[in-house]
């Protein structure tokens, strides 16, 4: 395969020009005030299909119930997965714990150093262990996820290609990645590359004009990039019932809510709602409106107010059920969409760190 050869002066100049724009321009993330490889391990797994806006409350909530790889260890599943409510693709949760026990039970809670070795570790790839061993432990080896991906492309005037063609792409960026890479800085480096793609050189409208990379770059502008693949719409409804506590003396509101199976290929083990039979909620009993959208989906999702009597009749059963009291419901795996409809009928504090301060909820029978 042709060797693309980025010329010495062009690295120089990218390496300090990217470098300085970083270093005046880079967001303040709480991650990046680490070094330890188990805080960017995490940060690293959340920001994977997550946006950083939404991911800085969760880390910070997250690193304050496990600060050490080994508490995160010891957690049950539950705990974690209450945690990661509302991040999506929980089995990023899953896989992020049972390697943490794992390094917990073989290595004393020691991350190995190098990517090759991280790369053996379950749940692992190479993007996380390249993010991890360059930040933490400088070692000189490139990161490339899709904005990284997008920048080397648009620098080297490469346009969007097909599958066909993916990874024969994929080969030159990241040959152009390993060549451009600041051996001096290459944690730094691998950061101001991913933030220039999140934040200066978007998928749509780039800013050429502030781009510390425009000297050196071919396209200067949008190129063609392959179509958005379409949203699908699914149409969905569930019950919210609540009902008074028998406990006398406070107040004890609970909330029916249903464990998924673990059979369950989406989200298993996860607290939800309980589904209404009908998709369609008379206006008459119509609660509230929600759009959640998961992957290609967009659910238009209904939800409906039911008297505990009428449960049987009018909802579907898929797993386990209970009666749990809100003030517990807050610190379970709740589904993200099951958290946004509690928050949104204010049965639940908003904030997730609040919920550190409720009792995890391990068994809410
Ligand atoms: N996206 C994923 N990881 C990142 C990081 N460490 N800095 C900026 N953007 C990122």
């Amino acid at each position: 395969m042709l060797r693309i050869e980025i010329e010495p002066e062009a690295k120089t100049r990218i390496r300090r020009q990217l470098l300085a724009w970083y270093d005046l321009s880079q967001r303040n993330l709480p991650w990046r005030r680490s070094r330890d490889p188990y805080a960017i391990w995490v940060s690293e797994i959340m920001l994977q299909q997550t946006r950083v806006a939404v991911v800085v409350d969760r880390y910070q909530a997250f690193m304050t119930r496990f600060p050490t790889l080994v508490s995160l260890a010891l957690a049950t599943e539950q705990e974690v997965l209450a945690l990661w409510s509302g991040l999506g693709y929980y089995r990023r949760a899953r896989m992020l714990h049972k390697a943490a026990q794992f390094v917990a039970a073989n290595r004393e809670g020691n991350l190995p150093t190098t990517a090759d070795e991280l790369r053996l570790l379950p749940g692992i790839g190479n993007y996380t262990a390249a993010a991890i061993a360059s930040i933490a432990h400088g070692e000189p080896i490139p990161v490339v996820d899709g904005n990284v991906e997008r920048v080397l492309c648009r620098l080297q005037g490469w346009e969007a290609v097909g599958r066909s063609g993916a990874a024969a792409l994929r080969h030159k960026v990241d040959s152009v990645a390993t060549q451009i890479l600041d051996p001096k800085r290459p944690g730094d480096f691998n950061q101001a590359l991913m933030e220039l793609g999140a934040t200066v050189c978007g998928p749509r409208n780039p800013q050429c004009l502030v781009c510390p990379l425009s000297p050196d770059c071919i396209t200067r502008g949008e190129h063609k990039t392959q179509a958005r693949p379409r949203m699908l719409s699914k149409e969905i409804s569930y019950a919210l019932a609540v009902r008074t506590g028998k406990l006398p003396g406070f107040t004890n509101r609970e909330v029916l809510l249903e464990q998924r199976p673990d059979s369950n290929t989406v989200m298993p083990g996860m607290w939800q709602l309980p589904v209404l039979r009908e998709a369609a909620v008379p206006e008459s009993e119509l609660r509230m409106t929600v759009r959640h959208a998961i992957m290609q989906v967009n659910y238009y999702v209904r939800i409906r107010t039911v008297f505990e009597d009428d449960i049987p009749v009018l909802t579907t059963t898929e797993g386990r059920r209970c009666w749990v009291p809100l003030i517990n419901a807050a610190g379970m795996a709740l589904t993200g969409l099951t958290r946004k409809v509690l928050s949104r009928a204010h049965l639940l504090p908003v904030a997730p760190l609040e919920i550190l301060t409720l009792q995890a909820a391990q068994d809410p029978s």
